[in-house]
């Protein structure tokens, strides 16, 4: 059997300040039953000065590394899912990989808003399948609060920040475990949905997100119903034979609907919306560091993961932990 790639460890890093619901009302004409009825949401942590998103995402992976007892030599290369980079360029992987100083090896990262860090562990996954590396550290990391416009309701509730990791390695042994599908999709007819409205080579600024969000919503409960579909069918199990849902956080009633597809009690569904909010490509790790650091997720369990984006951009994995 050719060699998977296991997430050996987790990682997260959260900003210490919490933004409430209730303190949202007071800058926006909103309320927090507005916000928890219709999103799930009750608060969001936001990053201050000194957290940019590199920041965020070199404490989230040494957290995994912690966890994992490597150390910087152990790792051979750093994948970064995140729309809202420091800088243009240089990546945040590389800032990552400076950070920790890691050795020299392939550090790049990869946009696709929210679905990012599915694609970003697929392409991880590859990486390892064809000996291009051993051990890969994957990140999510958003520093979403700095795409929005405080002012609008409608975008100003939904985003928080933080940045989750794992540490995926090259597992020979035949037990079943690691990455068993990645399935990776995009829609650019649907990219006008979800945008900022401005851009490097365009305003100069990265611009504040706008959502066509009842659009968004709608697309995503179909698309996320059909590609947890397409995962069962290409693996040949039930529905029943998944331990753990880790969805995108985006919203309580877009994982609900998923969890019904696939006939999951809401405890098998991990979701710290509520207390994240929506950080885009972070929500995934940073929902199965929790989890996982809570005892929740334990070793050999299958562990689906599913998330829709801006692009509009949609993916899924299904893992044996
Ligand atoms: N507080 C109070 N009222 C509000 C707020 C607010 N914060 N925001 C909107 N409203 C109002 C609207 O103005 C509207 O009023 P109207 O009926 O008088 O016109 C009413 O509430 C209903 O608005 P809808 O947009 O229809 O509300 P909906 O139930 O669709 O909820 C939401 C909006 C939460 C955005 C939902 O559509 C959603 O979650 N969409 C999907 C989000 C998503 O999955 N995004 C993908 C990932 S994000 C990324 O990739 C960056």
């Amino acid at each position: 059997m050719a060699a998977r790639s296991v997430i050996r460890s987790t990682g997260s890093y959260l900003p210490q300040r919490i933004l409430t619901n209730d303190e949202l009302a007071k800058q926006v004409d909103t309320s927090d039953e507005w916000i928890t009825q219709r999103t799930g949401i009750r608060a969001r942590h936001i990053a201050g000065d000194g957290e940019p998103t590199s920041f965020m995402a070199t404490e989230a992976a040494r957290r995994a590394l912690e966890a994992a007892n490597c150390g910087a030599a152990d790792i051979d290369g750093v994948i970064v899912a995140t729309t809202t980079p420091d800088r243009s360029f240089p990546s945040v992987a590389v800032q990552v990989q400076s950070a920790l100083k890691l050795k020299p090896g392939p550090a790049f990262d990869v946009q696709a808003v929210c679905s990012g860090f599915v694609y970003a562990l697929s392409v991880a996954n590859s990486m390892i399948q064809t000996n291009m590396a051993r051990r890969i550290l994957v990140i999510g990391a958003e520093k979403m609060s700095s795409l929005i416009d405080w002012n609008d309701r409608t975008t100003c509730v939904l985003f928080g920040d933080g940045a989750g990791a794992v540490i995926l390695e090259r597992h020979e042994d035949d037990d079943g475990r690691g990455i068993l599908s990645t399935h990776l999709y995009a829609n650019g007819d649907l990219r006008d949905l979800l945008y900022t409205d401005g851009g490097t080579c365009t305003t100069g600024t990265a611009g504040h997100i706008v959502m066509h969000g009842r659009e968004v919503f709608k697309n995503a409960v179909t698309y996320m119903a059909e590609i947890v579909e397409e995962v069962l069918d290409k693996n040949h199990i039930d529905a029943n034979a998944i331990d753990w849902l880790v969805p995108h956080q985006a919203n309580l009633r877009i994982i609900t609907s998923t969890a019904e597809k696939l006939n999951l009690p809401m405890d098998r569904v991990v979701v710290t919306l509520d207390r994240h909010g929506n950080t885009s490509a972070a929500s995934i790790p940073l929902a199965l560091d929790h989890a996982v650091r809570c005892g929740d997720i334990q070793r050999g369990q299958m562990v689906l993961f599913e998330a829709l984006g801006g692009g509009l951009t949609w993916a899924a994995a299904l893992l044996r932990f």
